[in-house]
């Protein structure tokens, strides 16, 4: 199934580009993809929160360039030392955010409480939340995988569910936790089967509304293997971490047919 929205292209820059880097990467990005972009695609970047301002003011002319944050937590403003809310990142510019990646869930400890609480408050805040969700390679050695993405499909969208929020507004990440930043892509197949899974489960849970949520793939999406990726069923973008850091490369996976 495709949905009517449009594919979307996220690139995450994670910890990486300093202030001139970020804007000469965007600048680069919206030069390249001016008149390459086909019509039903959208390119999201995610830097650092450093360089979203920057990035804001290269892109403020490009069409189909989208800004968004790789994070924040979920309160309107507080004694919060060292985080962010969605209002400050929606003041920069930004209409899209992150939830659940791994690297917060494996490196950071994040837990699929506090994940639902940033897909639930940043939805309600007006962000458009992308939930990312992945099983490791002991789980997926394990035949877990649908029990995983199930749970964190369930876990992490439970307040957005309960406090009725636009689904529209909302993507799901496909990241397998073994192929982030490994250069081993999933295959076809085992995109296919994730991707029925999570679109079902999307369907029991928001009924009509299930359908019309984008499904994104991640990890190790490069120029070569992009084409083949965006066209299989139920894939409605990519999101790119490693790519996403070269103009050449992310131009190339944005493009790509
Ligand atoms: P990768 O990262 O493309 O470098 O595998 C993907 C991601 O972390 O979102």
């Amino acid at each position: 199934m495709k949905t009517n929205v449009k594919t979307l292209i996220a690139g995450n820059w994670k910890m990486y580009k300093t202030l001139a880097q970020a804007e000469k990467l965007a600048d680069r990005l919206a030069d390249r993809l001016a008149d390459k972009l086909p019509a039903d695609r959208e390119v999201l970047l995610l830097p650092p929160f450093t360089a979203l301002g920057a990035v804001a003011f290269s892109l403020k002319d490009a069409n189909r360039f989208l800004l968004g944050a790789q994070n924040f937590y979920p309160a309107q403003e507080g004694a919060f030392t060292g985080e962010i809310a969605p209002f400050m990142l929606q003041d920069l510019g930004c209409t899209h955010a992150l939830a659940g990646h791994s690297e917060r869930r494996h490196v950071l400890g994040e837990t699929d409480g506090l994940i639902s609480r940033k897909v639930a408050f940043g939805l309600q805040a007006g962000l458009h939340m992308i939930l990312c969700i992945g099983e490791t390679l002991d789980q997926r050695k394990q035949g877990k995988v649908e029990h995983v993405l199930k749970g964190q499909l369930l876990l992490g969208l439970t307040e957005a569910k309960d406090a009725a929020v636009a689904p529209e507004t909302l993507s799901i990440a496909y990241e397998p936790v073994w192929a982030i930043g490994t250069g081993e892509v999933a295959k076809p197949s085992d995109i296919l089967s994730a991707h029925a899974v999570i679109r079902k489960t999307l369907e029991e849970m928001f009924l009509d509304c299930g359908g019309k949520i984008r499904i994104l793939y991640g990890g190790s999406v490069k120029p070569d293997n992009a084409a083949a990726i965006l066209c299989l069923d139920n894939v409605n973008g990519v999101l790119v971490g490693g790519a996403s850091l070269q103009d050449d490369s992310f131009a190339a996976i944005a493009a790509a047919v």
